[in-house]
């Protein structure tokens, strides 16, 4: 299928890491013109416009006023921005139990997804409302829908986006862009490397006890259903939805007894 997105811009937020470069290669094999943003990685994002053909533009998307600029020097230097990929947060590691988590740590979780997540889609519903046009795709987890044993932080701030703020902008944003379209991707974990996968074996069989197809995921099988978010042509109607992108998962395994019992 075509997806029409030659020669159109589209910025993803935390381009330079691992989900992030795969969507922006995923992008660019289309033919569209990738905005990398990046705020440390520098090294990983030229190189990665270097091979695609993309614009790497850095900016802490805790900062208003930096994330209000990566918009406006994005759509200086490629013109108007066709979509959005609120991409950049992380996971917050190790697990610690709700009862032993910090206020500084929930916080700074929720900075990082939620936060920045706002910021990002804010900015940008400015440009749409200016163009009248364009489409937002929000990376959220499988930790939104399942929970996450020792990660309520990230699973709560995963929720926000991919219900609160998907919901809540699929209806916003046709104010400005009878057309305009919001959604998210919900993945699985993505193991960064057949060695990483080797050393989280153990993790790894309790991630897919409940997974269908049996694998975890890669960051193209993400990126290419992000990609077709992003395309008019090919999810046109398709708004104020989260895609489980997760083999299927159907729930997560009890934790084992704590020996503190
Ligand atoms: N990997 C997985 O298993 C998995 C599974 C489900 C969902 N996800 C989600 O997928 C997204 C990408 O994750 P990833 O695995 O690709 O992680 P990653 O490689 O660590 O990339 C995350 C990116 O977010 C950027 N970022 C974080 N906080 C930022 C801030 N305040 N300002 C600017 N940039 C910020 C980082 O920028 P710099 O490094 O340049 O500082 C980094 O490029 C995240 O939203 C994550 O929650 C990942």
């Amino acid at each position: 299928m075509r997806l029409g997105l030659g020669g159109k811009a589209v910025l993803v937020t935390g381009g330079s890491g691992l989900l992030g470069s795969a969507i922006v290669r995923r992008l660019a094999a289309e033919g569209a013109v990738p905005i990398i943003h990046y705020r440390s990685g520098a090294t990983a994002a030229h190189g990665l416009a270097d091979d695609t053909g993309g614009i790497p533009l850095r900016a802490n998307l805790l900062e208003e006023s930096e994330v209000d600029a990566l918009i406006e020097r994005a759509v200086e230097r490629a013109g108007p921005l066709a979509g959005v990929v609120a991409n950049a947060g992380g996971w917050p590691g190790p697990p610690v139990p709700t009862r032993d988590m910090t206020l500084e740590r929930w916080r700074r979780t929720l900075d990082q997804n939620l936060t920045t997540a706002f910021l990002t889609s804010r900015a940008y519903l400015k440009h749409v409302h200016e163009v009248g046009h364009g489409s937002l795709v929000f990376v959220g987890s499988a930790a939104a829908r399942f929970g996450e044993d020792g990660f309520a932080d990230y699973a709560a701030a995963k929720s926000a986006v991919t219900y609160g703020l998907v919901q809540t902008l699929a209806r916003e944003i046709v104010a400005s862009a009878p057309r305009g379209r919001v959604n998210a991707v919900s993945p699985t974990w993505i193991p960064p490397s057949a060695q990483a996968e080797a050393a989280a074996e153990q993790r790894l069989k309790r991630a897919l006890a409940t997974v269908p197809l049996g694998r975890a995921a890669s960051a193209g099988d993400v990126a290419s259903v992000v990609a077709w978010l992003l395309s008019d042509d090919a999810s046109g109607y398709v708004t104020g939805e989260v895609i489980q992108v997760s083999g299927g998962m159907s729930g997560r395994l009890l934790p084992p007894p704590s020996a503190e019992q």
